[in-house]
């Protein structure tokens, strides 16, 4: 089985690419050689590939540059996965595409599902949807995750900027009222590589079971990490960035009786597991 892994030195595609690296042929060529904007460069890959699944992990993911830089992120994350859809269908290739929780908007207080109506507030997520609805028109076999929050592989997210900053200062702020679904990227690649042994077409939310605010995030690291810090409670507002963030961005799946696959483990279980790897990656003192 061959697959086409595109966005390949991004976060979530390395980790899949060394997951999926085990059972299947793969390629995962970065940005610089295969843009996804453009058919022309997709069609050669593909005619030289012949891809039995291809997995769109490519897109402009920074959330301020979306909003800077709309035309760029719109021919990235709008367009893109409709010229890789396009080529799925002519090639009867299996398309995995990955998508946000940035999608909605942030205001409902219980967990967002499947069929919760998308209303994204800022150009990423607007973008994002506009990808999704674009795969839609096409006749190809396709299945979009939506994930949120991710953490671990080699991008310095929030757990590895607060680790760092923790470690500096005597105390630090950290956000209580964000509340979102942080998901370990290692749980997606393995639920991917499950998934593809029964591929099911459709929109599924894939994430770490649970919720937490970036409060919740700290105290755990904290705690498993013995980190010697004051953590002082503070809003989204507090932080007086200009840029709005959806307060409530937690995810779940209808389909997790069905499909074992969307069935992840807690997030503070997860979150052990990545910072074990991390001590004894690189020891703290
Ligand atoms: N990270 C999260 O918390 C999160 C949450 C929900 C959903 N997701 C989704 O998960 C997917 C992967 O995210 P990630 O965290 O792995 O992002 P990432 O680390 O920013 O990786 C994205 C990759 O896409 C590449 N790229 C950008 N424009 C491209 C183009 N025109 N053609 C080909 N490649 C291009 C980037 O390369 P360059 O940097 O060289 O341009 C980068 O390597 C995205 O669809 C994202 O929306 C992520």
């Amino acid at each position: 089985m061959k697959i086409l892994i595109t966005g390949g030195s991004g976060n979530l595609a390395t980790e899949l690419a060394k997951v999926l690296g085990k059972d299947y042929d793969l390629y995962a060529p970065a940005h610089s050689d295969l843009d996804i904007t453009s058919p022309q460069e997709i069609n050669r890959v593909f005619s030289r590939l012949n891809p039995d699944f291809v997995i769109n992990a490519a897109a402009i993911t920074d959330v301020d540059s979306c909003e800077n830089q709309f035309t760029q992120a719109l021919a990235v994350n709008g367009w893109g996965p409709f010229h890789l859809a396009r080529a799925c269908q002519q090639y009867q290739s299996i398309f995995v595409h990955f998508s946000t929780e940035m999608i909605f908007d942030g205001l409902k207080t219980t967990p967002y599902l499947e069929t919760d109506r998308p209303n994204p507030i800022l150009a990423y997520g607007l973008t994002k949807h506009i990808g999704e609805q674009n795969i839609q028109c096409v006749q190809c076999h396709y299945t979009i995750f939506r994930t949120s929050w991710l953490f671990g592989g080699s991008a310095p997210k929030f757990v590895n900027r607060f680790i760092e900053i923790a470690k500096q200062q005597p105390s630090v702020p950290v956000v209580y009222d964000q509340i979102g679904s942080p998901t370990y990227i290692r749980d997606i690649a393995v639920a991917i590589n499950q998934y593809l042994q029964e591929p099911h077409p459709g929109i599924y939310h894939l994430v770490d079971s649970g919720q937490a605010s970036r409060l919740d995030m700290a105290r755990l690291i904290k705690k498993e990490l013995s980190l010697d810090c004051e953590l002082l409670p503070v809003s989204y507002e507090d932080l007086k960035i200009a840029t709005y963030r959806p307060p409530h961005a937690v995810l779940d799946s209808l389909y997790k009786d069905k499909y074992s696959f969307l069935r992840l483990r807690p997030w503070e279980e997860a979150m052990r597991e990545y910072l074990r790897g991390l001590k004894t990656d690189t020891p703290l003192s």
